[in-house]
C-alpha cells in the first residue's frame, strides 16, 4: 500500500501547503514548514477523511477537522522531541535540534492554537472531544516520564499509551464520523476502531524501538516500551512475543469493529491502514 498515492493523502498535503503559504512570515513560518511539510504518514487526518466518507460525508466538509488533527499531532511530536531529546524525526533533524528548544516549544504552542482555530467550526461535541484528547496526550506524556520506576507496570503502560497515542487516533475516527453526519452510537464505534488501531500502533512502535530497528528517528531518551515492562518478569524473547500477541489482539479488535460498518471503498482503505500501521511494519523483524 502506498499511502502517498491516495487521494485523501494528497488532499491533506494540499490543505497543509495552503495553510503554510498563507502564514505571515513572523519567524515561525520556516519552523512550521519544517514540521508540517516534511513527510509524515498523515495517518490520523486520512483516517478522519475516510471515516467521514464511510458515513457519506465529503472531503471538503471534513478537511478543516483533518488539518486540526494533524496540527495537534505535529505539536505533540515537537513537544515529544523536547521531552525525549529527539535528534532525528522523519529522517531530518528534529525541530529542537534544528531550531533550538525555545523556538521549537513556541512552534508547538502555535500549532496547538492553530488547531483550535481549525476545529472551532465543527460544533460543541467535536470541539470538546478534541480538547479532551489534547489533555489526554499531555497526561500520557507525564505518565511516560515515570520510565524506569520499578513499579511502572502493564496497566500503567496501557493507560499511558491510550492517553499519549490512542486517544488522538480514536477521535480522528469519531470526529470523521461526526463530520460525515453520524449519530453518537455510530461515532462511538469509530472511536473504538481508532483506539484499537492507535494502541496496536504504539505497541508496534515500541517493539521496533526495543529491538533497535527504527528507521528515520532517533532520540537520546527512550519512552517506556511494552517489551521492557514485560522484561521485568520474563525473558527478552517472551517479552517480545507477548507484545506481539498484544498487537494481534488490538488489530483483531480494530478489524472486528470495521466489519460492523457499511462495506464501501473507504472502509476497505481503513482495513488497509490497519495492516499498514501494524503487521506490515513488523515485517522487518
Ligand atoms: C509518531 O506518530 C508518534 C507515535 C505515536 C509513535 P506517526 O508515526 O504517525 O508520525 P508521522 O507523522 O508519520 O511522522
Ligand atoms: C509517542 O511517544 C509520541 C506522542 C504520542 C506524542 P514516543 O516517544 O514513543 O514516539 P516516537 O517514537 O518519538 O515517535
Ligand atoms: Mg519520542
Amino acid at each position: 500500500m502506498i499511502i502517498e498515492e491516495w487521494e485523501e493523502y494528497r488532499y491533506v498535503e494540499s490543505g497543509l501547503s495552503t495553510f503554510i503559504a498563507q502564514m505571515a512570515d513572523s519567524g515561525l513560518k520556516d519552523m512550521v514548514e519544517h514540521v508540517c511539510n516534511t513527510g509524515g504518514k498523515r495517518i490520523r487526518p486520512v483516517i478522519l477523511l475516510l471515516a467521514s466518507e464511510v458515513c457519506s460525508g465529503s472531503y471538503s466538509q471534513s478537511l478543516g477537522a483533518a488539518l486540526a488533527i494533524e496540527m495537534m499531532h505535529s505539536a505533540s511530536l515537537i513537544h515529544d522531541d523536547l521531552l525525549d531529546q529527539g535528534l532525528l524525526r522523519r529522517n531530518l533533524p528534529s525541530a529542537p535540534e534544528k531550531f533550538g528548544p525555545s523556538k521549537a516549544l513556541l512552534c508547538g504552542d502555535y500549532l496547538l492554537a492553530k488547531s483550535i482555530e481549525f476545529i472551532s467550526p465543527y460544533g460543541e461535541t467535536v470541539v470538546r472531544d478534541f480538547g479532551i484528547a489534547g489533555m489526554d496526550m499531555a497526561e500520557g506524556e507525564v505518565l511516560d516520564l515515570r520510565l524506569g520506576e520499578a513499579n511502572f507496570g502493564e496497566s500503567d503502560y496501557f493507560e499511558c499509551i491510550y492517553k499519549k497515542t490512542a486517544s488522538l487516533f480514536a477521535i480522528s475516527a469519531s470526529i470523521g464520523a461526526y463530520t460525515g453526519g453520524a449519530d453518537e452510537g455510530l461515532a462511538a464505534r469509530f472511536n473504538f476502531f481508532g483506539n484499537s488501531l492507535g494502541t496496536a500502533y504504539q505497541i508496534v512502535d515500541d517493539i521496533l524501538e526495543f529491538l533497535d530497528v527504527v528507521e528515520g528517528k532517533e532520540s537520546k531518551c527512550i519512552s517506556e516500551t511494552l517489551p521492557h515492562v514485560y522484561m521485568k518478569c520474563m525473558s527478552k524473547e517472551e517479552s517480545v512475543q507477548k507484545s506481539l500477541d498484544a498487537v494481534k489482539l488490538h488489530v483483531n479488535a480494530a478489524k472486528e469493529t470495521l466489519n460492523t460498518l457499511k462495506a464501501c471503498p473507504a472502509r476497505d482503505k481503513l482495513f488497509q491502514i490497519t495492516d499498514y500501521m501494524t503487521v506490515d511494519m513488523l515485517e522487518i523483524i
